[in-house]
């Protein structure tokens, strides 16, 4: 069964709490927090305000999408306004490994996420360090793109030099996820499922959530 991280990004704000006490009675694991900073990519979304907020309305784990340059000057502030995970750009961090250890020793699990230009193999030193890796599906800093195809190869490549080495490491896997391509990106390896309008755009996201869940497939296809 997937993990699923439905993405706040495509919620409706004006009713935020509810969004929130919605996604906190389905079942949704993760909240996916997507922050945004204008730099790292064009668009700015909210911050640690707005995720202190949202804390009050669940104990699902925060899974925090840091779109952001310099994001070990405000791990710690994440950290306050209640992340459990935090996700830092592989591009935007050019001392990745101390970011992960700053993460680490805020007792947050840490991830690192890749653009769709970067490769795979560009992880392989720092794989063993982290408790999951996010797969770019798009460009980050939108909601609503295509899923693009070609990181369903890029999934399987991760799936072996993870499964090879025998590592804890979940896959993540973020942009343009449907009900209809969940099928692919699963058995192709991925864990966990973000989804932002799939969810919240779609008549019933209850019952979404629980499709989302609920698709079986072997992997490693
Ligand atoms: C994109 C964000 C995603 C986004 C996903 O930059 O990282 O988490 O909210 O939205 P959908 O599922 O609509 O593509
Ligand atoms: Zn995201």
């Amino acid at each position: 069964m997937a993990i699923v991280a439905p993405s706040l990004l495509a919620a409706n704000f004006l009713h935020l709490e509810e969004e929130c006490r919605m996604l906190d009675g389905s079942g949704a694991d993760w909240f996916h927090l997507d922050v945004m900073d204008g730099r790292f990519v064009p668009n700015i979304s909210y911050g640690q305000m707005v995720i202190e907020f949202m804390r009050r309305t669940t104990k699902k784990p925060f899974d925090v999408h840091l779109m952001i340059l310099e994001p070990e000057k405000y791990a710690e502030e994440f950290r306050k306004a209640g992340a459990d995970h935090l996700i830092v750009h592989y591009e935007a961090c050019p001392n990745l490994h101390r970011n992960i250890e700053q993460i680490k020793s805020l007792d947050m699990k840490a991830s690192v996420a890749i653009n769709p230009h970067t490769p795979v193999v560009l992880l392989s030193d720092i794989l063993q360090d982290l408790d999951t890796v996010c797969v770019m599906s798009v460009n980050p800093g939108y909601g609503a793109q295509k899923f693009i195809p070609h990181t369903l190869s890029k999934i399987r490549e991760l799936r072996k030099l993870i499964d090879n080495w025998n590592l804890p490491v979940l896959i993540e896997v973020d942009g343009g996820v449907t009900v209809e391509n969940a099928k692919d990106i699963i058995a192709a390896g991925a864990d966990v499922l973000v989804a932002g309008n799939t969810v919240f755009r779609s008549k019933d996201p209850v019952d979404t959530i629980r499709q989302l869940r609920d698709i079986k497939v072997s992997k490693g296809i």
